[in-house]
């Protein structure tokens, strides 16, 4: 056998598994979204203020650091910061400034220059070695006290971006992920000051991305201050061809024969939802790969399948327990219709479900409860395990 070959052929038996879940895709890993992706640059690109709205585990964060990661090549300064990261208004713009403050700076420069574009608060800078044995620094706002301060402070903070762009003369762009969060600090005031500084930072791209939907909607409707601020983007699904496409064709890379269809099962059983698509084709792998097999079909997907809702079995249990009765009916029903049509005479005689308003509000609770989502005129469970587990366990 030629070297070249078999150098080759040891590459592909020792590939890692090429399937990522539960964290941020770097571009290896990431399936088609070109459009989004270039929309997304391009806007940003422009200084556009963008709201990127979807469900949870669609792909958000993944396409904002794709974005970022191309857009820091072309020399903008790009900062990311997670608002729902924060447990406090103030500590959120702490984690903010320092993340602005530490773009394109040096940990050693970071004192003079957060003097220099810092005028009515000073930050206390703590330099601390982490656990690396370098040296990061922490900054915090120990003497800011009253509401006063505070809306002093924020106004202070959201100002940054401009003059940092200006002081570098770079654009810049910002993505603030989880954005829903910032309802929760002090309602519409925090908003107000943000519209407010970076309707006027022209050399600034902002996105602000989130994933409860209603809130979000809610955040850009008439009489709210980001309404017609920007951009809006609702993140679709990834187109389901494509996927599973893209699902074969990282099986053969990685030496493992795909049977005819077996990305398109994927996708169907994991409802197109990327984590979940993500999470199966993973687990799916990994088995395989651990049985020293070379190819894969439909069976080992069931077969996964079936382990993974064992493992998780106890869990769902208590999820299930933890449910009314009238809850648990509703549930049933709406996996094993695909969530449609659940208010209508016919399918709640199917299922003996109680009158509309008590199935309407069972169906609230169960939003409430992050265990349905809407997905355009249905709904669906937000774990694809789970509606697995609900449709082969329940009665
Ligand atoms: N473009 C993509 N191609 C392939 N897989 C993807 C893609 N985008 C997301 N995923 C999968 O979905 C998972 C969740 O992605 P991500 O964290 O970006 O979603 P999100 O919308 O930000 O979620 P959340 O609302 O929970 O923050 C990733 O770990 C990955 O498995
Ligand atoms: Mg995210």
């Amino acid at each position: 056998m030629p070297f070249r070959v078999m150098i080759t052929l040891l590459t592909v038996m020792a590939a890692d598994n090429p399937f990522v879940y539960g964290e941020i895709v770097a571009a290896g890993a990431f399936a088609d979204r070109d459009e989004d992706y270039h929309r997304l640059t391009a806007d940003l690109r422009a200084g556009q203020k963008v709201f990127l709205i979807s469900p949870r585990r669609y792909g958000k964060s993944s396409l904002v650091r794709r974005t970022l990661d191309a857009l820091a090549r072309e020399r903008v300064l790009t900062v990311s910061v997670t608002v729902a990261g924060s447990s406090s208004y103030v500590g959120f713009l702490e984690a903010y400034a320092h993340a602005l403050l530490s773009a394109g700076t040096p940990a050693s420069r970071l004192r003079q220059w957060a003097a220099d574009l810092l005028r009515s608060v000073r930050p206390e800078l703590r330099v601390e070695a982490s656990e690396s044995g370098a040296t990061a620094v922490s900054l915090s706002f120990p003497l800011v006290r009253t509401s006063r301060d505070v809306e002093r402070l924020a106004a202070e903070v959201f100002a940054l971006p401009g003059r940092i762009a200006a002081a570098r003369k770079r654009p810049m762009a910002i993505a603030l992920d989880e954005f829903q969060a910032i309802a929760s600090f002090n309602g519409g005031s925090v908003e107000e000051a943000l519209r407010a500084a970076v309707q006027q930072q022209r050399d600034v791209g902002y996105v602000f991305a989130g994933s409860e939907p209603s809130l979000m909607e809610r955040m850009i409707s008439p009489r709210r201050p980001f309404y017609k601020a920007g951009p809006v983007m609702r993140l679709q699904k990834i187109d389901a061809g494509e996927f599973a496409a893209w699902l074969d064709a990282r099986f053969t890379k990685t030496g493992l024969r795909a049977d005819a269809g077996l990305g398109a099962a994927i996708v169907d059983l994991a409802d197109n939802v990327p984590y979940d698509v993500q999470r199966l084709a993973h687990e799916t792998w990994d088995d395989v790969r651990a049985a020293g097999r070379k190819t894969v079909g439909v069976d080992d997907l069931h077969a996964t399948l079936t382990r993974m809702m064992r493992q998780q079995g106890t869990v769902f249990e208590e999820q299930w327990q933890r449910l009314t009765l009238a809850q648990r009916g509703v549930l049933r029903a709406l996996v094993l219709e695909q969530g449609r049509e659940l208010l209508s005479s016919d399918v709640r005689q199917r299922h003996r479900l109680a009158g509309a308003s008590s199935v309407q509000s069972s169906i609230a609770a169960l939003v409430r409860e992050d265990i349905v989502m809407r997905d355009g005129p249905r709904y669906m469970l937000t774990d694809s395990l789970y509606r697995e587990w609900i449709a082969r366990r329940t009665f």
